[in-house]
């Protein structure tokens, strides 16, 4: 369980963000409005006559299925949501039924979301996690939550209530057919370098296999995610406004580029950056389709 002093950390600096937005936005004159990275980025789309297509790669989801280790006669299948960003008042974005209806042909053991449910950083949360509720009730899966910088702390326990287990820096031992899982998460490793992974990964129990879900794979600059044997995150949208061949203008992380999309290893360890299935700033995606995926993990 994550710490009282450890929530009351991420409180303050929710806080502290809040503050230093509205701050900027009250500071800034409307010439640097004009030129902030959302609106050039809006006013070129829309006089390039790239705008509709953007659009349209909304719901056109990706679905990437990947098999993680040596085969086995054991298995776990996680289906892996990322980065859903459901805003308050904004269905464009992304639409939760089509969401559902892209998954319904896949088949999984639970779902984890890697982070980044809710679209504004701050604010209310109540339709994100009417959203998320009802995603679950939907997909009918043990479903595995960690939260991204877009996400508050106090999101947490109306999640858990919605069907979810919330993991801040902590873990819990799956039973997948009679062998131990480890599913551990971290918080935010991005905004609010909150991510704990020796916390998120310990254990007395023996496991057979150790997942870490992070929301931006930032977690693997901290050696101790490294004992993970497979680490899910997403935060980086795949770039989400991309050049032709996928490679992206904009990554958002401080940490190397290769773990800015898809399938990677780190030293030892594997992991998947997941394009991830919304969209931030823009409701447009060039060249990087939202991505569902599933993870078929053999179990020793
Ligand atoms: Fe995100």
């Amino acid at each position: 369980m994550p710490s009282s002093a450890q929530h009351k950390n991420r409180l303050a600096k929710e806080r502290s963000l809040k503050e230093r937005t509205y701050h900027h936005y009250a500071e800034s004159g409307t010439w640097k409005r004009h030129l902030s990275i959302r609106n050039v980025m809006r006013k070129t789309a829309k006089f390039s006559g790239l705008n509709w297509f953007a659009r349209r790669n909304l719901r056109n989801y990706e679905i990437t299925e990947l098999a993680w280790g040596e085969a086995t006669d054991h298995s776990l299948k996680v289906l892996h949501l990322s980065d859903l960003h459901f805003p308050e008042n904004d269905t464009a974005r992304v639409d939760r039924q089509s969401l559902v209806a892209a998954c319904k042909n896949l088949s999984a053991d639970i779902c984890v979301i890697t982070g980044d449910l809710r679209d504004k950083s701050f604010g209310s949360f109540d339709v994100c996690v009417a959203e998320i509720a009802e995603l679950i009730a939907s997909l009918s899966l043990p479903t595995f939550i960690v939260l991204g910088n877009h996400d508050s702390i106090e999101m947490k326990e109306p999640l858990v209530a919605a069907g979810a287990t919330v993991l801040v820096n902590e873990n819990i031992i799956y039973d997948a057919d009679g062998i131990a899982v480890l599913i551990g998460g971290v918080d935010d490793p991005h905004y609010y370098e909150a991510d704990d992974p020796i916390a998120a990964l310990r254990t007395d129990t023996h496991v057979a296999f150790k997942l870490l879900l992070a929301h931006s794979p930032e977690v693997m600059l901290k050696d101790a995610a490294q004992d993970a044997d497979l680490v899910l995150c997403g935060h980086t949208h795949g770039g989400q406004v991309c050049l032709p061949g996928g490679n992206p203008i904009l990554a958002n992380i401080r940490a190397p580029r290769f773990l800015v999309r898809g399938q990677w290893k780190f030293v030892a360890t594997d992991g998947f950056t997941s394009r991830g299935c919304g969209t931030t700033l823009l409701p447009l995606r060039l060249n990087c389709r939202p991505e569902i995926a599933v993870h078929k993990i053999f179990l020793a």
